[in-house]
């Protein structure tokens, strides 16, 4: 079994469970997403704050120059203690409080994307009071599909998300009315862990069909911003360790029909941060059930909840066993039985004690950990300590 390249003997001294984030990949990841659009002048990157805030990582990120993307004022936040510039940061979100809201106007953020009328009309009302205008992007529901969990689709009618077609008009016709806010763009994000090219494709063919509604309205448009979603492959991290982002980006410059004064703006989180973290755990216990074998490890959902929540499938790796490989059922310390990472997993043969690598848990692990059952948040460290 192909394992991943990680320094077992420096684990061996650390208490489980703790998140391991291999910065060398992520810094190859953040250089081909420039390889890929650095002759895009006009192409813009802001990181999902939502996939990973940990500290090393967003300061990576940051020296990479990409942008923000943030959907709460703990992340304008965040964004701006890691250095991010505020003209970089972009806030979305169905539900901004007033105080998120000011917090983006105080620090003068690129763009506010709008999801719904009352919305624009309470952004305006605040920076009225502050005497500012606020750049903002209508967030649109373009209704495609993104093939993809549907806890994670996010641009079809059915979803509480962005502001639909037919209430375009309605919107658009409240702009004039609205002094304190500036139309700049629009904005879609059709879901997550989308990895078949023809879903952006889809998007595009939207994204062209709804710039012409505000051609034809005479609205110009500086920038068109299609959101993330790009996805990683669980199955074989150790292959597919970086992302196609030629294969994404093309898709956009092939499909996309830009206008020649516009830019074009990328929101990726799970792309940029899900290879290179891993989650550590030992094995506490070997325990023969009736009918199969769990292999009981000291983190649980409360530290990855993807399994949990979404059914999502995460590769685990027995660090320190060559042993034939055997099947088990491999759980966490949790009072629920949903507290499962994997059933009838293949894995070296394993015992109390082992090393055990959750892969692909860089992106929505350790930032949705939780302190259920009153459990401690996991640690984390980088492969620049451990060097
Ligand atoms: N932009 C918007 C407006 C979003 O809602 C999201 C993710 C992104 C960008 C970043 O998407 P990405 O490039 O990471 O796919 N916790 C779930 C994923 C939730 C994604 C929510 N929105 C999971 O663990 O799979």
């Amino acid at each position: 079994m192909l394992k991943a390249n990680y320094p077992v003997q420096k684990f061996e001294k650390i208490e489980t469970p703790f998140y391991y984030y291999d910065l060398d990949l992520l810094r190859d990841t953040l250089k081909e997403i420039h390889r890929c659009i650095d002759k895009d002048s006009n192409y813009h990157v802001h990181y999902a704050m939502k996939a990973n805030v940990n500290a090393e990582v967003l300061r990576e990120i940051k020296n990479a120059g990409f942008g923000a993307d943030c959907v709460s004022g703990g992340e304008i936040q965040a964004a701006i203690d890691a250095g991010v510039p505020t003209d970089k940061i972009v806030f979305a979100g169905v539900g901004k409080a007033d105080w998120e809201i000011n917090l983006g106007l105080d620090n003068n953020i690129f763009c506010f994307n709008v999801e719904s009328l009352p919305e624009l009309e309470v952004i305006n009302e605040l920076a009225a009071q502050k005497g500012k205008v606020a750049q903002v992007a209508l967030r649109i529901n373009p209704n495609v599909n993104a093939n993809t969990h549907h806890y994670i689709t996010t641009g079809l009618n059915e979803n509480k998300f962005g502001i639909n077609m037919d209430d375009l008009d309605t919107v658009i016709e409240t702009f004039p009315k609205l002094k304190n806010v500036k139309l700049v763009g629009i904005h879609f994000h059709i879901g997550s862990q989308i990895t078949d090219m023809t879903s952006f494709q889809g998007l595009c063919v939207r994204v062209n069909e709804i710039q012409e509604y505000f051609t034809s309205r005479n609205i110009v448009l500086d920038h068109i911003n299609v959101g993330g979603g790009l996805g990683i492959n669980y199955e074989h991290p150790n292959h597919f360790p970086i992302p196609d982002f030629e294969a994404y980006f093309n898709v956009f410059r092939g499909h996309l029909s830009l206008k020649p004064h516009q830019t074009l703006h990328f929101e990726l989180g799970r792309s940029v941060v899900g290879q290179c973290g891993s989650l550590l755990s030992r094995v506490l216990y070997i325990k023969q059930g009736a009918t199969k074998q769990f292999a009981i490890l000291d983190a649980g959902f409360t530290d990855l909840i993807r399994p949990t929540l979404y059914q999502a499938y995460h590769r685990i790796e027995n660090l320190t066993s060559e042993a034939n490989e055997s099947e088990y059922d491999i759980v966490g310390p949790i009072c629920e039985s949903s507290d499962t990472f994997a059933k009838a997993y293949k894995m070296n043969g394993t015992k109390r004690g082992d090393i055990i690598a959750l892969r692909s848990a860089g992106a929505y692990g350790e930032i949705m950990a939780s302190r259920y059952n009153l459990r401690k948040l996991p640690k984390a460290y980088t492969s620049d300590e451990l060097k």
